[in-house]
């Protein structure tokens, strides 16, 4: 591998003018010799249909009425203290969140993943992810929201910052101009990179996020906020399938990288990130809401976690654990939930995404 250059795996090399033409064998997820401006021959189908799938579901907060949910927040009594708290630390943690999330597409993981399918999803999911940063600039334009908070509580509040703090270590890694993929301990700080954020931070964190505001949803309050996290929901189970298929595959592609010392690794970053989110869940939910709290999250992302080792193929972390939240699957499912809130004002086509949790 030692002969491949950087510039052949960005893409930004000169142009060779004399290369044979890439075939599909010589496409691969990482560390590919082949042309990554090649699309086609299509190797990884799983990629395109992920393209396909978020172009189908697009969808705009905008479109989206908020006149419930800004009565309801500036009634006096609409709301309790409890339920005003989780909401605001959710919005905090997932307002910048999706630009951590972004960050990391562009400036740590495209360039390093060298196939020209999975950077078409790479360049959809970067997109997603800027609808969803500007799902929170109009709740918080909407609710009258102080932005200064909002925005900070990754900086201010420590349960966030925690989480934060703890992904872009994994992003930092990667965004070092001098670091290449191409040896075992490159390309395992890459596959580490791809848990933090596919896994963890869309696939775990992001999880009982969706739990508290989609349980207020299903008691008639926030529902345009509600209907809006229906659609991030959608978005973010690709994003997770995207992220849990490309590990997988770049597992198969080189299974030296996925060693026993290298699983034990990966189960305890999943350990780590299950204490981090206990933990924001206590923080965000100190005495609990009707039919949520913080045990109940405890365990939802425990059942979580079991489901993601799974996924990795990886033993569970937990003992079997029910998930307390079977309603989140219902969620998901939003054309058989069509209408679900009644807020929506214009109905996307909803391709076949939808069993993707
Ligand atoms: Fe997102
Ligand atoms: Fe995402």
């Amino acid at each position: 591998m030692t002969d491949i250059q950087p510039a052949d795996t960005s893409g930004l090399g000169a142009i060779d003018r004399n290369a044979a033409r890439v075939s599909v064998d010589d496409k691969a997820m990482i560390n590919c010799r082949a042309d990554v401006n090649q699309l086609l021959p299509l190797k990884y189908h799983w990629a395109w249909e992920k393209y396909l799938a978020g172009c189908n579901n697009h969808w705009m907060p905008t479109e989206v009425s908020m006149q419930a949910d800004i009565a309801l927040w500036k009634s006096p009594d609409g709301l309790t203290d409890d339920e005003r708290l989780a909401i605001k630390r959710n919005l905090g943690f997932f307002a910048t969140s999706e630009s951590l999330v972004a960050n990391n597409i562009v400036l740590a993981v495209y360039r390093h993943l060298t196939n020209p399918e999975c950077r078409q999803y790479l360049l959809r999911q970067a997109f997603e992810e800027a609808v969803h940063t500007h799902t929170f600039e109009y709740v918080c334009e909407s609710l009258g929201l102080d932005e200064g908070e909002l925005f900070n509580m990754y900086r201010e509040v420590p349960s966030i910052t925690d989480k934060a703090a703890w992904a872009l270590n994994y992003t930092q890694n990667l965004e070092d101009p001098e670091f290449r993929t191409g040896t075992p301990a490159a390309d395992q700080a890459f596959l580490r990179d791809l848990v933090a954020f596919y896994v963890v931070f869309e696939g775990m964190w992001f999880y009982t996020g969706f739990a508290q505001i989609l349980s207020l949803g299903r008691r008639n309050k926030m529902v345009g906020i509600a209907e809006q996290y229906q659609y991030i929901l959608r978005d973010e189970s690709i994003h997770l399938n995207f992220g849990i298929d490309a590990i997988n595959q770049i597992k198969i592609e080189n299974p030296h990288l996925w060693t026993e010392e290298f699983q034990r690794e990966v189960r305890t970053m999943l350990a780590e990130a299950c204490e981090l989110e206990v933990a924001y869940g206590r923080d965000t939910m100190p005495n609990g809401l009707l039919g949520l709290n913080a045990g109940l999250c405890e365990q939802y992302m425990r059942f979580i976690t079991n489901r993601r080792c799974a996924q990795l193929g990886l033993d569970p972390l937990f003992g079997p654990t029910d998930n307390p939240f079977p309603w989140m699957s219902e969620m998901m499912d939003l054309k058989k939930e069509k209408n679900f809130f009644e807020t929506r004002v214009i109905e996307y086509q909803s391709g076949g995404a939808l069993d993707w949790d």
